[in-house]
């Protein structure tokens, strides 16, 4: 039976198979010693005195993968590491078997961190990548992360369900990734910038406290807290104010902090309030990093950013004549702040509207956002004629949340967290790729599998589509 490395303590004196990695080895003519590593730990194991075992020890190589049968001996006082995992035992090996040979690795795994190796190689040999010490923990730490909201929301009656990624166009305020329909010859689905729609129309379907774990797609250029396909937990709740979900997600940021991050300090719960307009004028920025001692890894500035402009221009010059038309800063499904519902529905001082929208902000990062929605059909038609849609419009690309509102849909609000960039602040990591499994370039490829690739003609054909694109203008 295989034993666990973590669990080889309790088997002090007894012969054991474990099924590993070998981490490090070292030849020392008639003695060979080895670091073994599997999910759990690693461990020392040494062969001497047994020629046929050190015959196949010495053909071991970094990232052979080894079934190993050995006993378990408590070390001599002298050669115990204290505070390492094992430090106090080490494997006398009585027999080895090769499951698999492995080629000499362009990363070291034993180097345990791979930060300072170049991101192509790490990138392409993502599968070794991820064996260090380093890239274990990050996504050990976020599946753990994940867990315990999921346990923590279901605790308070919220299901999650997931949405469709072949769907429509739902403007986020990207570009948006495109797939063909091969039975309907000319039209594409739009993949989601997020689950905005589908969570609303969940709260029309009387559901009423939703989250998902969601990959969303947007076609926007790479930066470090940017990917083009991320995950958000996204979250919606029916007859909720602004007041209650900011406060169960601060809860819940505060419990993720308090139980998997104990070493962390959060600087200041609840956490403090700061209107755009103020973020604006005091930071030149609408995600300022407040934290008091910028120097110290474990300190946490939540913030939240609130009172946010509806509407804004989308294109300012000297000349007035040449403005843009009106935009939404966050989603034209926001509601407004309840003082302002007059001035919207008579289209009346729009610039001064304030949507009942928050962001919250971690140590100068935007972790998240959401908002309050327009349930009324009235109002929404409304917001979207502000955007400068005409009714035809409105009802071709909004019909279905029309007619979902106008057919009981509860007042609901909610908000998503961008979960890549909370895990990348909580991992102490310089960027979000270094969190996400398998991540895409700065320019959006994948190089481990080489895509985006071309399709062949016969698949194009099928699809309808021909592409026109001369390879020397690219
Ligand atoms: P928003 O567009 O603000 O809101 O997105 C929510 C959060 O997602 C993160 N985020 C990203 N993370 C990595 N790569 C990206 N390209 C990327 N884009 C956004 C950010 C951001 O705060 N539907 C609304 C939410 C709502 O109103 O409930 C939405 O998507 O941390």
């Amino acid at each position: 039976m295989r034993i666990l490395i973590k669990d080889l303590q309790q088997h002090i004196g007894s012969e054991v198979t474990i099924m590993s990695w070998v981490h490090i080895a070292r030849d020392q003519g008639k003695m060979a010693f080895f670091d073994f590593r599997d999910m759990s730990g690693k461990v020392q194991g040494v062969v001497f005195g047994k020629p046929e075992v050190l015959e196949i020890a010495k053909t071991l190589r970094p990232e052979f993968v080894v079934e190993v049968k050995g006993i378990v001996n408590k070390r001599p006082d002298k050669m115990i590491k204290e505070g390492v995992l094992n430090g106090d035992i080490e494997l006398e090996i009585t027999g080895i078997k090769v499951l698999n040979t492995a080629e000499t690795p362009a990363i070291e795994v034993s180097e345990n961190n791979s930060i300072d190796i170049n991101e192509e190689v790490r990138l392409r040999d993502r599968y070794v990548d991820l064996r260090t010490d380093r890239m274990q923990a990050n996504l050990r730490m976020r599946g753990k992360v994940a867990q315990l909201v999921r346990n923590a929301l279901y605790e308070q009656g919220f299901t999650e369900i997931e949405t469709p990624i072949f769907t429509k166009s739902t403007p986020e305020g990207a570009r948006d990734f495109v797939v063909p329909s091969r039975t309907n010859p000319g039209k594409f689905f739009a993949l989601p910038q997020s689950p905005q729609q589908y969570k609303q129309l969940l709260m029309s379907s009387g559901m009423e406290r939703y989250f998902q774990f969601a990959r969303c797609m947007r076609d926007e250029d790479g930066r470090g807290d940017r990917q083009p396909e991320f995950t958000q937990m996204d979250f919606e709740m029916s007859f909720a104010t602004e007041e209650d979900i900011m406060r169960i997600n601060e809860e819940l940021l505060i419990k993720v902090v308090q139980t998997l991050y104990p070493e962390k300090k959060i600087q200041k719960i609840p956490f403090p309030r700061m209107s755009y307009k103020d973020a604006m004028e005091k930071y030149g920025s609408d995600r300022p990093d407040i934290r008091e001692d910028k120097n110290d890894p474990n300190l946490l500035a939540f913030l939240w950013i609130v009172d946010f402009p509806f509407f804004e221009k989308t294109a300012t010059s000297d000349d007035p004549q040449a403005q843009g038309e009106w935009t939404f800063t966050h989603n034209p499904f926001s509601l407004c702040k309840p003082e302002h519902i007059e001035n919207l529905m008579n289209k009346e001082n729009i610039g001064d509207i304030l949507a009942a929208q928050y962001d919250i902000t971690l140590n100068g990062f935007e972790i998240g956002g959401g908002s309050i929605r327009a349930h009324d059909p009235k109002i929404l038609r409304t917001i979207l004629q502000i955007l400068g849609h005409t009714d035809e419009k409105i009802d071709a690309n909004f019909g279905h949340m029309l007619r979902a509102f106008a057919s009981g849909t509860p007042p609901h609000g909610g908000i998503a967290w961008g979960f890549d960039r909370l895990m990348m602040i909580l991992q102490n990591e310089p960027n979000i790729r270094e969190v996400i499994a398998f991540p895409k370039t700065r320019d959006g490829k994948d190089i481990m599998m080489d895509a985006p690739s071309e399709i062949g003609n016969a698949q194009l054909r099928e699809l309808s589509i021909k592409v026109d694109i001369d390879k020397k203008e690219l």
